[in-house]
């Protein structure tokens, strides 16, 4: 019998309940850009980050004491709240030690949806280190990619393709998942260049529209790498 753990991919946050075993790490990604701001926070010194599912929820913490409240809906940064939901606001900011509390409209809903499991985050910036921790801890993987109000997206799978191809050449991953199948194919078609790639792909374009190509850049090719690890303890987001 081989000891080879199982990876899965599934597309959506309103799909997980069809993978969901109670046992398997759960990697989440909305690398456009919930988890991507994940990873830039940690790596910019937040201490904390409380993901939640609606603005009203957020906005209680708006007067605590060293909270961030950040939201984003369809792309866009909400009034009354400090941030949106781009990596920049991170970036060379007042944010060391503090704790953030962030709602955006699918990778906070994934990261809850995955709340019985082991749940840690991921992006471009912290792929090797995701990679190197999965294949130390050596136990089956769910990739939940956040996908777009219930629906596919273009980039969660290819980024699960990139993460399922780091697995999968360790020698110590099989899969026999079609959804993980595919991923790979489109990480293949993307030909390394994933911003060309997704030109013509919803979010990117959603993004262009609002003026953000900068988070676009970024998230899917980052100028920086971390090892941090964001893992859920209880409601929280906290450093592995
Ligand atoms: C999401 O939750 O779908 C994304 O984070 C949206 C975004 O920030 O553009």
């Amino acid at each position: 019998m081989s000891d080879k753990k199982n990876i899965q991919v599934c597309f959506t946050a309103d799909q997980f309940s069809k993978y969901s075993d109670g046992k398997s790490t759960v990697v989440v990604v909305d690398v456009l850009r919930a988890t991507s701001v994940i990873s830039t926070a940690f790596m910019e010194g937040v201490k904390v980050i409380i993901p939640v599912q609606t603005l009203e929820e957020a906005l209680e913490y708006k007067e605590k004491e060293g909270c961030i409240v950040a939201a984003e809906r369809n792309a866009k940064p909400i009034e009354g709240f400090d941030y949106g939901n781009s990596p920049f606001h991170y970036i060379n900011a007042d944010v060391v030690g503090k704790t953030l509390v962030l709602t955006t409209t699918n990778g906070t809903k994934a990261i809850y949806n995955a709340k019985e499991h082991k749940v840690i985050t991921a992006s471009y910036i912290n792929i090797e280190a995701v990679a190197n921790h999965l294949i130390d801890e050596h136990h089956d993987v769910i990739i939940l990619c956040s996908g777009w109000k219930g629906v596919f997206n273009l980039e969660d799978p290819i980024f699960a393709g990139s993460l399922a191809t780091l697995l999968l050449s360790s020698g110590k991953y099989d899969s026999n998942c079609d959804s993980l199948f595919a991923s790979r194919q489109l990480l293949n078609n993307a030909n390394g260049d994933l911003f060309k790639y997704l030109s013509d792909s919803s979010h990117r374009r959603r993004l262009k529209s609002l003026n953000m190509e900068d988070d676009t850049r970024f998230c899917l090719a980052p100028p920086v790498k971390s090892t941090i690890i964001p893992i859920l303890n209880g409601d929280k987001l906290v450093v592995l």
